[in-house]
């Protein structure tokens, strides 16, 4: 079993516990009532540490809650893990069951490995730079072989979040832009995309390994973090899709930065400039969202 599915067995036994009546699972507190936090996420994230360090002492780590508990972050060339011990804590706690363990790892600063874990649905996604990405290791992703070719946002199947920043301009912002894909398009409104549909299922790692399998064909967010998306931005590309940054400048088509808190991300295809052509209508409906962060120490570029 590896380490991802042995903390989801944690995570599973406290929905069972919790579901049966014989176990508690206490929201904690935090600054923002929309960002969830549980002992679960603490308890996951404090055995995926230990078990990390007693297998690799030198190695560096940045975790979701050990950035909560005030750590720095600090990114360099050293090998570092990138950990969201419950991707979808929200989900966690109404019991919905998209919710996963997600573990990327770095090397010189580019993202090399990612393992998503979902242990309610017992899904497990991986994948190694040049080594494709896998659903529960034998089935190759994505799931459409070959892809279906990419045409017109309007055949597309968009995922996308409302985040935990609920500010009056942030949700103003997406919900535009949410009416925008899905709005009809006539003469009056040529840059409505009128697309198949939206989906949100809770969890970044989760829409990003949605995208790898082929499932949806775009995934936008603004506002998610390095550990949110590290390990499924590895599976999405090892799928042949693509992930680019989550803003409205049609001329950057370089791969996202794990730290930029805005993805853009387009399953695979037959040809990259299809994937661009998406990425290009998104762009045409993406507002100027602002999701700010403190610098990080030994920056972010490769
Ligand atoms: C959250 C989920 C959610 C996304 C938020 C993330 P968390 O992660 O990925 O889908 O919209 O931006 O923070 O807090 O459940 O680990």
């Amino acid at each position: 079993m590896s380490q991802a599915q042995e903390a989801g067995a944690i995570i599973k036994d406290a929905v069972d516990s919790r579901m049966s009546g014989t176990g508690s699972n206490i929201e904690l507190k935090k600054e923002n009532p929309t960002d969830l936090v549980t002992e679960t996420d603490k308890a996951v994230e404090e055995f995926i540490k230990e078990r990390l360090f007693n297998t690799y002492p030198d190695h560096k780590f940045i975790g979701e809650e050990t950035f909560a508990g005030g750590a720095k972050t600090e990114f360099t060339h050293h090998p570092t893990w990138i950990v969201d011990p419950i991707d979808g804590t929200t989900n966690f706690i109404h019991g919905y069951p998209f919710v996963a363990v997600s573990i990327g790892f770095t090397l010189n600063k580019i993202p090399t490995i990612g393992v998503v874990f979902n242990p309610l649905l017992n899904e497990l996604y991986s994948a190694a730079k040049g080594k494709g990405a896998y659903l529960n290791k034998t089935r190759k992703l994505p799931l459409f072989n070959p892809p279906q070719p990419l045409i017109d946002l309007s055949h597309c199947l968009i995922a996308t979040e409302a985040g935990s920043d609920r500010s009056k301009l942030v949700i103003d912002a997406k919900v535009a832009a949410i009416h925008d894909m899905l709005r009809k398009k006539t003469p009056e409104t040529p840059f409505a995309a009128e697309s198949h549909s939206i989906r949100t299922t809770g969890s970044a790692a989760l829409n990003l390994c949605n995208v790898a399998k082929g499932i949806v064909d775009v995934y936008w967010e603004v506002g998610c973090w390095e550990w949110d998306v590290a390990a499924g931005m590895v599976i999405v590309e090892e799928s042949g899709g693509i992930v680019l940054e989550g803003h409205n400048d049609k001329q950057d088509i370089e791969t996202a930065n794990i730290f930029c808190r805005k993805y853009l991300a387009i399953r695979a295809a037959l040809d990259r400039s299809s994937q661009l052509h998406i990425a290009s209508q998104m762009r045409d409906l993406i507002p100027t969202i602002d999701a700010p962060r403190a610098p990080v120490p030994g920056g972010y570029n490769a």
